[in-house]
């Protein structure tokens, strides 16, 4: 995981985001044409959001692009590039809530932050909560400060996750006694599948109208244009005299 082999808070800043809903071995290939593509916040900052949406392509979740660009922009507007160290700036910046800015501020600053994710969920249910359902974060969370070892942060968490990790493997999801417990929508017939489709065929065609849009997507057209209004609400998508187009 060439993001553990890096302090570079940047790197570890876009690894963090990719890793929230994507699945390691797919970060990995895109983590790495991403970071030759733009190497730091300046270089994010500066690109348009139609090159970045196109890096994120296979990644999923397509607004964490959106909210990484952004992110980029104020970091470099703030503070010249250099990413904040504390949990609660690093909280203030769009698409990072506080589990990411905090496993941000233990993995570039080895800051000694608590903070619950997947894994590291996964793990404490499995070890502390055996036979109980219904776990809530708030029952985890003292555990986690407990154990959590104050001079090697970094190391305790990757320990932590890669335990977790295996754990799935091999045993029925414990996260499944979560009180957070939330299987990932299905995609196959989803309005993500249609927002996928229309952010890739918009970026390799360029702009169209809602018609042929549609018709080349086999996307019944009612169903397509709330979903485009929905992207040109959220900033994916500019509409110019009836032809929509990447921004
Ligand atoms: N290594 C560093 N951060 C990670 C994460 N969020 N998931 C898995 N491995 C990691």
């Amino acid at each position: 995981m060439a993001w553990r082999e890096t302090t570079d808070p940047y790197r570890i800043f876009v690894s963090e985001v990719m890793l929230q809903q994507t699945g390691v071995e797919r970060v990995r290939q895109k983590y790495a044409e991403f970071i030759e593509k733009f190497p730091d916040f300046p270089a994010l900052a500066a690109a348009e959001q139609r090159d970045v949406l196109a890096a994120w392509q296979g990644l999923g979740y397509n607004r964490r692009a959106i909210a990484l660009h952004r992110s980029a922009q104020i970091v470099v507007e703030k503070s010249g590039g250099t990413l904040p160290r504390t949990v609660g700036d690093l909280e203030s910046l769009p698409g990072i809530g506080h589990a990411t800015a905090s496993s941000i501020a233990a993995f570039a600053f080895n800051a000694p932050t608590v903070f619950i994710e997947t894994n590291v969920r996964r793990v404490f249910i499995h070890f502390f909560f055996r036979g109980r359902e219904g776990i809530t974060d708030a029952e985890i969370l003292p555990l986690v400060a407990e154990t959590l070892d104050p001079e090697h942060p970094r190391e305790f968490y990757w320990g932590v996750m890669d335990y977790g990790t295996m754990l799935k493997k091999r045993y029925p999801n414990p996260n499944r006694r979560s009180a957070s417990y939330a299987i990932q929508s299905r995609f196959e017939g989803s309005d993500r599948q249609v927002r996928g489709r229309v952010l890739r065929v918009l970026l390799s065609e360029g702009p169209m109208d809602a018609a042929a849009l549609f018709e080349g997507l086999e996307v019944d057209r009612k169903k397509g244009e709330i979903i485009l209004e929905k992207m040109v609400t959220e900033g994916f998508v500019a509409e110019e005299s009836g032809k929509y187009r990447i921004r």
